[in-house]
This record gives structure tokens, sequence and C-alpha cells, in this order.
């Protein structure tokens, strides 16, 4: 059977993150928005952190009124964030971890010690007609806990492969197979399998190879990348990594 077809999610936070360098309103993460699903993109991300460092509360309504696919809000499973989201109603929101100090995202969710304040807000988010995911390790016990939350979807956090890839260090290979073992315990526990973080070119053609995985959020190496040959090209030649990547599957 053919795998199916593997979406392309485009985080634009790092948009905002270069306007908030110099305060005013350019670059714009929704033209980005725009521009990326002209490109091919199937959905944008956005995450509205605590301290609202990149995107901030109008960007997420622009992004809302704007664009024409679905968007995935990225939050902290909050009691702010969750009422944010419940008013807004986003397609879907991806509850992930987050730290004051960190950079960007760092480990997944802790969906076992946090078991019934993850539940409780997958709750609230689900009630609200949102559908829901679990940004967590790619580990069989994240995705028994992810399924004892009633969350219908799981995004397995790509950061230690990539990083690892990046570093040519030993472990890359270890990491790809967990990811490899999480994707096919996901579809057999009846989860829909999402994957992100640090992921380029390369890891997105490798990834793409694991057919129970339908959707990729990608942001950080696209935004670097259109720098050198613009958003639409980046994209354009990710979707290309993807599809080779898929046809192997
Ligand atoms: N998915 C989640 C849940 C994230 O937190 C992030 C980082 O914001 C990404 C995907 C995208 O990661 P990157 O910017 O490294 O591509």
């Amino acid at each position: 059977m053919a795998a199916p077809r593997l979406r392309l999610g485009v985080n634009v936070d790092h948009i905002a993150t270069v306007r908030n360098a110099r305060g005013g309103a350019l670059p714009d993460p929704v033209r980005g928005a725009l521009l990326a699903i002209e490109a091919g993109a199937d959905g944008i991300t956005a995450h509205l952190r605590e301290d609202r460092r990149h995107i901030r509360d109008e960007d997420i309504s622009r992004l809302m009124a704007a664009i024409s696919k679905p968007l995935n809000f990225e939050m902290a499973a909050t009691d702010e964030m969750v009422a944010l989201a419940a008013a807004t109603k986003p397609h879907a929101a991806c509850l992930v971890p987050e730290k004051r100090s960190e950079r960007t995202t760092e480990g997944g969710l802790d969906v076992i010690g946090g078991h019934d304040h993850v539940r409780a807000a997958t709750q609230i988010l689900k009630g609200a007609g949102i559908r829901v995911s679990l940004f967590i390790e790619p580990s069989i016990a994240a995705l028994e806990a992810a399924v004892s939350i009633g969350a219908p979807v799981v995004e397995l956090h790509t950061g230690s492969w990539c990083e690892a890839v990046t570093q040519g260090a030993s472990e890359a290979e270890h990491e790809f197979e967990r990811i490899r073992l999480a994707a096919r315990k996901a579809a057999e526990l009846g989860l829909e399998c999402h994957a992100g973080h640090g992921l380029d070119y390369e890891t997105a053609r490798r990834i793409a190879g694991l057919s129970q995985i339908i959707e990729l959020n990608i942001g950080h190496f696209l935004m670097g990348e259109a720098l050198f040959v613009g958003l639409p090209a980046a994209i354009a030649a990710m979707r290309a990594a993807m599809d080779a990547g898929r046809a192997e599957a």
C-alpha cells in the first residue's frame, strides 16, 4: 500500500523573531505564512510563548483571518494559553513544554508526571473543537500516556536525532531507531503521528521514509535557508526532499 502523503507545516516564529529584533511591523509573519502556502505548505504553525518573544497575540488573530490552510497553534498547557486557544479556536493546538530560559523547545512534554494537568488542558481544547497534539519524546511510555490523556495526535520530538546527525555523533542511528519504533507504535495505538524539531533537507528526507508519519513541522532551518535562496525556493526544496524520501517508504 502506498504511504499517505506527507504534509508540511511551516513554522513562522522566526520571521517574528527578526521583526522583534528591531521593533516595528517588518518582516511580517503573516506575509511569510501566505508565501509559504503559495509555495506548497499544507499548514502554518506558530508558537505563542508566555514571554511573547516572537509570535504575539495579534499575530495569531491575523494568521487566523488571513490564511487558507490550517493553523497549528503551539502552546504551553497553561491556563492563560488554554483560555486563549479555546477562545480563538485554531484548527489544531500542539501542547509543548515551555521554560523561560530555553532558546527553543527542549525535550518533549512530561505526559507521565504531568498526566492529569495535560489531560485537563486536552479535554478543554477538544471541547472547543480543536484537534490536540502532544509534542513528546519518541518513547513507548509517552505514547501510552498520550492515549490515556485522550489526545488524537502526537508529534515526535526529532531534536536529539537531528542534533546527533549534525554533530556526526555515534548515537544518531540509535536516536533514529527510537523514532522509527515510536512511529510504528503510534500507528498501532491509533494515534495520528507527526514529527518535528531541528529538521533540515537531509533529515526530512530520511524521516519521510517512515510511512506512519503524516506531517512534519519545520521552522528554523527553512527560515535560515530563506535568507539565502528565498522562502518559496526553500519550501520547494524541502517539499522535493520529503517527496523523495516518501517515495522510498
Ligand atoms: N514542532 C514543535 C512542537 C516545536 O516546538 C518546534 C520549534 O518551535 C518545531 C516543530 C520546529 O522546530 P524547528 O524550528 O527546529 O524546525
